[in-house]
This record gives C-alpha cells, sequence and structure tokens, in this order.
C-alpha cells in the first residue's frame, strides 16, 4: 500500500537531515555494538606490553644498569599519580636512583603516542601490579597535567620534576 511506502520513505529518509527522496533502505541501521569495552585493568596490562615492557620488563623489575623498575618505585607508589605522568608524557633523563640504585639513562616522550585513555590505563595497571599499592589513574588526570605542561618541549630530570612537584 501506499501509505505504507510513504512511512518508510519518511523513516529511511528522515533520520538523516537531507531528504533527498532516495527512499532505498539504508544498509542495516543496526549493526552490532562492539562488545562492552574490557576492563580497565585488562587494557591497561596489554598497553604496558606494546609501550613499556620492553625497557621496563613483563615483570616490572628493569633491567640492571640500564632501565630502572617500576615494582617498588616511590613514583610508582606515590599517592599522587602526578610525577609519573608528567614523566610518561614528557619522558626522563639523567641520573636518578630507584630502589636504591642508580641509572642515567634516557625514557623518550609519549605524549605523541598515547592518548589520556591509554596513559591511565597504563598507569593503573603499574600501580596495582608488580607488588605496588598505588590509586588508580583517570583520563582526566592526565588531561589535566598534558594542559598543565603543554607548552614544556623537554624532557623531565629528577631535579625538574621534583621542584615542579615538590
Ligand atoms: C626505551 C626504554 C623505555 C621505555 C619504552 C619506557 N621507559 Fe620508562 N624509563 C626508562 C629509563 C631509561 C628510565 C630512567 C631514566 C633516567 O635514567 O633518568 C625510565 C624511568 C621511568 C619511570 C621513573 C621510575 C622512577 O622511580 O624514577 C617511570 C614511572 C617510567 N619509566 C614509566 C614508564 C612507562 C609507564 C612506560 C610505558 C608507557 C615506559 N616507562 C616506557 C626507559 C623506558
Amino acid at each position: 500500500m501506499s501509505t505504507k511506502i510513504f512511512a518508510l520513505a519518511i523513516l529511511a529518509g528522515g533520520l538523516v537531515a537531507c531528504g533527498g527522496g532516495d527512499a532505498a533502505p539504508a544498509d542495516d541501521a543496526t549493526v552490532d555494538a562492539p562488545a562492552a569495552a574490557p576492563a580497565v585493568a585488562s587494557a591497561g596490562a596489554t598497553e604496558y606490553t606494546n609501550n613499556c615492557s620492553v625497557c621496563h620488563q613483563a615483570d616490572g623489575n628493569g633491567m640492571p644498569g640500564a632501565f630502572p623498575p617500576l615494582a617498588g618505585s616511590t613514583i610508582v607508589n606515590a599517592p599522587s599519580p602526578d610525577q609519573m605522568i608528567m614523566i610518561v608524557l614528557k619522558g626522563l633523563q639523567g641520573p636518578v636512583t630507584v630502589n636504591g640504585v642508580e641509572y642515567n639513562g634516557i625514557m623518550t616522550p609519549f605524549q605523541d603516542i598515547l592518548t589520556d585513555e591509554q596513559i591511565a590505563s597504563i598507569l593503573t595497571y603499574e600501580r596495582a601490579s608488580f607488588g605496588n599499592t598505588g590509586s588508580a589513574v583517570t583520563a582526566e588526570q592526565v588531561a589535566a597535567i598534558r594542559a598543565q605542561y603543554a607548552d614544556k618541549t623537554d624532557s623531565w630530570t629528577i631535579e625538574s620534576l621534583e621542584a615542579a612537584m615538590p
């Protein structure tokens, strides 16, 4: 019946704001939505493997003489995640002592590689793994630090980091 066809045309055309008269039914508009996002922790584990473990190792113990451990690190377990966020965004270089051992390497910045969400999930994972006991980190916390240091072009040293966040 013609009224029925008319109604279908309205449905098909009315949802897009053009009404160009093409009443051909759109492709199935009810494509299944992807499954719910995986838990933050498991997303963080995958991102950690992809971005951090080549240096800090899967077990978070780093490599003696080259890459400091994240396991037991004061910065990783600090009540505020701000310094960790700052390091991941901008990188870190120069002498740093972690768990009583001195390192003097270069960690490159991740600000152009990882989104706020990715950094938040990685840091949440790190702070809850390897025996660490830090609180979860949100994308909003990362975004705030990113905005605060948007104009900073060089990497942190441990001195500049501590001066910025005593
Ligand atoms: C290319 C190797 C490399 C990669 C990849 C890397 N790091 Fe690092 N990271 C380092 C080095 C080297 C240092 C120490 C820099 C220094 O000596 O000043 C460091 C230091 C750190 C520290 C400070 C630890 C402390 O207690 O002072 C944190 C936190 C950290 N990295 C987190 C991360 C996270 C998170 C990732 C992944 C997003 C990551 N790193 C990826 C090499 C790396």
